[in-house]
């Protein structure tokens, strides 16, 4: 029976769902791992997580589909960036088989509280990692923990698809040859600090340029940027200190594949932000969320798609994602993993 739970009203927070997967490494090796109702983490005072910051993470969902099955969207793209991540981070990876297995597994195990369908709410898996042993010289764990929860979650952003306005901070967030292309927690702690700093002048997010010349578009704290120009290319940043959204990767294939539109990675020169007349964000969190506005340094660069709608393209770009991780629209070859 799905939980009485107010769908339509959830934002994006936590909510207890009734199991959750652990695994733990130990003298080399991953154990069975199981399901657990413990929502809590006892660890060493000196856990290589609480020292040094030696955690990654991962972030897919589980949706309803309109025939009432119950599916994940490509959660070997999210096994296979967190073995990168982990790689980067001297963590062992998590075999990408058992990764797959485990998200099917919890989500089985929640399936009450996977939304129904159309209720504009969906199941978030957080997948994590991090070193648990004690260490106090700067070197990795030897021991890890993998868990993974859920919890059901509404949009990203108050107001659902109201188009968003961005401020370019002052700020970093990644360095060339740093951690930006992986999913390593410390590149979010990074960044609170210019989140709330954005979000007390007013601005819904950042976005950051590269840090190495401060003149080219990257992405924001948690989600990856497209946009679209006149003539209807679908733009999205090339850069080595972006994370590889799947998000973002899918939408360029729906813009090439379904739309016909032609869909381009390069680089975005600050300058050129003017001249594109749709904007938004891209990620499993933010799914696709129009940008009515950026604001750099007082200047006001206003999309002509404006503050009321999201734009003609970003909306077919929405509506036919959505389409197929609802099942209302035929995925390609391996999107979607039905778990019910
Ligand atoms: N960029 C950052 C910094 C993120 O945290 C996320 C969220 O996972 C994304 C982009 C979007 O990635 P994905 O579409 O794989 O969720
Ligand atoms: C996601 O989209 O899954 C993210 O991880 C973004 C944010 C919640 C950090």
């Amino acid at each position: 029976m799905t939980k009485d739970i107010d769908w339509g009203n959830l934002g994006f927070g936590y909510i207890k769902t009734d199991y959750r997967y652990v695994s733990n490494y130990k003298d080399g090796a991953w154990d069975n791992g199981t399901l657990t109702t413990d929502e809590t983490v006892t660890l060493h005072e000196s856990a290589c997580v609480l020292q040094y910051a030696q955690t990654c993470f991962e972030g897919l969902k589980a949706y309803r589909t309109e025939d009432n099955r119950v599916v994940c969207f490509r959660p070997n793209m999210n096994a296979k960036r967190m073995s990168d991540t982990a790689k980067r981070l001297e963590m062992p990876p998590f075999p990408e088989d058992r990764f797959v297995d485990a998200v099917e597994k919890v989500v089985k195990a929640n399936l009450d509280f996977v939304p129904p369908y159309g209720s504009g709410a969906t199941l978030y898996i957080r997948p994590y990692l991090f070193g648990s042993n004690a260490v106090i010289g700067v070197k990795p764990a030897t021991e890890y923990q993998f868990r993974i929860f859920t919890t059901p979650v509404g949009p990203y952003f108050k107001g659902g698809v109201k188009p968003i306005t961005l401020r370019i901070p002052d700020f970093d967030r990644a360095a060339p040859r740093g951690t930006g292309h992986v999913k390593a927690g410390l590149n979010y702690a990074m960044s609170l600090h210019a989140i709330v700093d954005a979000h007390n002048q007013g601005y819904n997010e950042n976005m950051y340029l590269d840090s190495a010349t401060r003149t080219k578009v990257e992405e924001t704290g948690g989600a990856n940027i497209i946009f679209v120009t006149k003539d209807n290319k679908v733009v999205t940043p090339k850069s080595d200190t972006i994370l590889p959204s799947i998000t973002r990767r899918s939408l360029m294939y729906v813009a090439e594949h379904y739309l016909g539109l032609e869909a381009v990675e390069r680089e975005v020169p600050v300058e050129e932000l003017k001249e594109f007349k749709e904007c938004a964000l891209c990620g499993t969190a933010a799914v696709l969320s129009p940008v009515g506005k950026v604001v750099d340094h007082g200047e006001e660069i206003l999309f002509p798609s404006g503050m009321e709608n999201m734009g003609e393209i970003t909306k077919k770009l929405y509506d036919t994602l959505t389409g197929i991780q609802m099942g209302r629209i035929e995925a390609p070859e391996g999107w979607l993993k039905v778990i019910a």
